[in-house]
C-alpha cells in the first residue's frame, strides 16, 4: 500500500525537491505550508514535474487543530519536517520567533503525531550545530554547540527528539544534518527563491548573474584556507532530497532512528564557487572583497561515511551541476 507522508514546509526550497523525489519513489506526499517563504505557484510547478496534483494544506505547524484534522483526513504514515525559520542573521534579531516556530512548532507537531499514532519523523537539522568545528572533515560525534539562535533551535530540536525516543520506543527519528544546500531541479521549474536579498552564497551569486545585484561581496579573504576565502561543503538539493527518501525508507523499514551528515565530503571556497558559476552562466561575475561576516567560520565540510553506511547515501552531483542547475532556474524564472 502507498505510504502517505506529511511534508511540513513542503512548498519550500528543500521541501519541494523532496516532494518530487518522494513521488518518484512511490510515496503519496501531503504538503502543509503557510507559504511564508514559498511562492504560491509551487504546487502547480510540482504537478508539471511529477504529473500528479500535489495534496496541499495551507497553514502552520503551530496550529494544533489543523494538524489533528490533517492526520485524521489524510491518514499520515510518517512525517518529513522542513517547516522552520532558517536565516542565521534574522535569528539573532528575532530569537523568540525562531524558538516559537522551530521548537514550539516541533513540539506541536510531535503531540499531533502521538495523538494520531504516527511515530516516524525525518528532521531537518544543520551542520550549524557543529559551531566552530574541532576537526575536519566533521564526523557526527564531533562536539556540538551553537553560535546563534538558529543553531540553538536546531540543536534543541535534536536533543528533544533524543529524549523523546529514549522515553518511548515507539518513536524513530531520522536526524539529517545538512551542510550547504545549493542548486535547483533539473527541470528548471523549482529552485531556491529567496524573497529578499539572499544571505547565502549561491542564491546571492545567482542574483548577480541575472543582473539583480551588482556584484558579490566576498566576506573576507584572510582566512586560513587555500585562497583565503571561506570553504564549505555544498550539496546539490536533488542529492539532499534523495537523502531524505533514503532516511524515510530506513525508518519505515527498520523502525530504528539514525543521525547522519548530508554532505559531499568536499570543501569549496567562495572564489571557487564564483568561478564555477561564471563558467555556468558564460560570463565573468564581478566581486569585491569586504570584511569578514560576524559569526562566520573559516572552513566546514562533512565526513559523509555514516550516511553511506547506514542509508546507502552518496552525493552524486558536483559544483558544476549545482551552478548549471541554479543558472537554468534563475534565468528561466527571470524570463517568466
Ligand atoms: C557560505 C560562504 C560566507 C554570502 C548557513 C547557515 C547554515 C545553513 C547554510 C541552514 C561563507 C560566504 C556568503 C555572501 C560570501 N543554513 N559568503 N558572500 O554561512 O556556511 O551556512 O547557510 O541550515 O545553517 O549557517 O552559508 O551561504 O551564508 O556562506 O562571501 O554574500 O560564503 O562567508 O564563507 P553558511 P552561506
Amino acid at each position: 500500500m502507498t505510504a502517505t507522508i506529511l511534508l511540513t514546509g513542503g512548498a519550500g526550497y528543500i521541501g519541494s525537491h523532496t516532494h518530487v523525489a518522494l513521488v518518484a519513489a512511490g510515496y503519496r506526499p501531503v504538503i502543509l505550508d503557510d507559504f511564508s517563504n514559498a511562492a504560491g505557484d509551487v504546487p502547480e510547478r510540482l504537478a508539471r514535474i511529477s504529473g500528479t496534483e500535489p495534496r496541499v494544506w495551507r497553514g502552520s505547524v503551530l496550529d494544533a487543530a489543523l494538524l489533528d484534522e490533517i492526520f485524521a483526513v489524510e491518514r499520515i504514515d510518517a512525517v518529513v519536517h522542513f517547516a522552520a525559520r532558517k536565516a542565521v542573521g534574522e535569528s539573532v534579531r528575532m530569537p523568540l520567533e525562531y524558538v516559537e516556530t522551530n521548537v514550539v512548532g516541533l513540539v506541536t507537531l510531535l503531540k499531533a503525531m502521538r495523538a494520531a499514532g504516527v511515530f516516524r519523523l525525518v528532521y531537518s537539522s544543520s551542520a550549524t550545530v557543529y559551531g566552530v568545528p574541532d576537526r575536519l572533515p566533521i564526523p557526527e560525534d564531533a562536539a556540538t554547540g551553537f553560535t546563534n539562535p538558529y543553531g540553538y533551535t536546531k540543536l534543541a530540536g535534536e536533543q528533544l527528539l533524543e529524549q523523546l525516543a529514549a522515553s518511548d520506543p515507539r518513536w524513530a527519528f531520522g536526524v539529517l544534518r545538512y551542510f550547504n544546500p545549493a542548486g535547483a531541479h533539473g527541470s528548471g521549474l523549482i529552485g531556491e527563491d529567496p524573497r529578499d536579498v539572499p544571505n547565502n552564497l549561491m542564491p546571492y551569486i545567482a542574483k548577480v548573474a541575472v543582473g539583480e545585484l551588482p556584484e558579490l561581496r566576498v566576506f573576507g579573504d584572510d582566512y586560513d584556507t587555500p585562497d583565503g576565502t571561506g570553504v564549505r561543503d555544498y550539496i546539490h538539493v536533488e542529492d539532499l532530497a534523495e537523502g531524505h527518501v533514503l532516511s524515510l525508507a530506513a525508518l519505515m523499514r527498520d523502525g530504528r532512528g539514525h543521525l547522519v551528515n548530508l554532505g559531499t565530503g568536499c570543501g569549496f571556497s567562495v572564489l571557487q564557487m564564483l568561478a564555477a558559476y561564471s563558467e555556468a552562466c558564460g560570463r565573468r561575475l564581478p566581486h569585491v572583497v569586504v570584511p569578514r561576516r560576524a559569526g562566520d567560520i573559516a572552513a566546514c565540510w562533512a565526513d559523509p561515511s555514516r550516511a553511506a553506511e547506514l542509508l546507502g547515501f552518496r552525493a552524486r552531483r558536483g559544483i558544476g551541476e549545482m551552478c548549471a542547475s541554479s543558472w537554468a532556474w534563475v534565468s528561466r524564472r527571470q524570463r517568466n
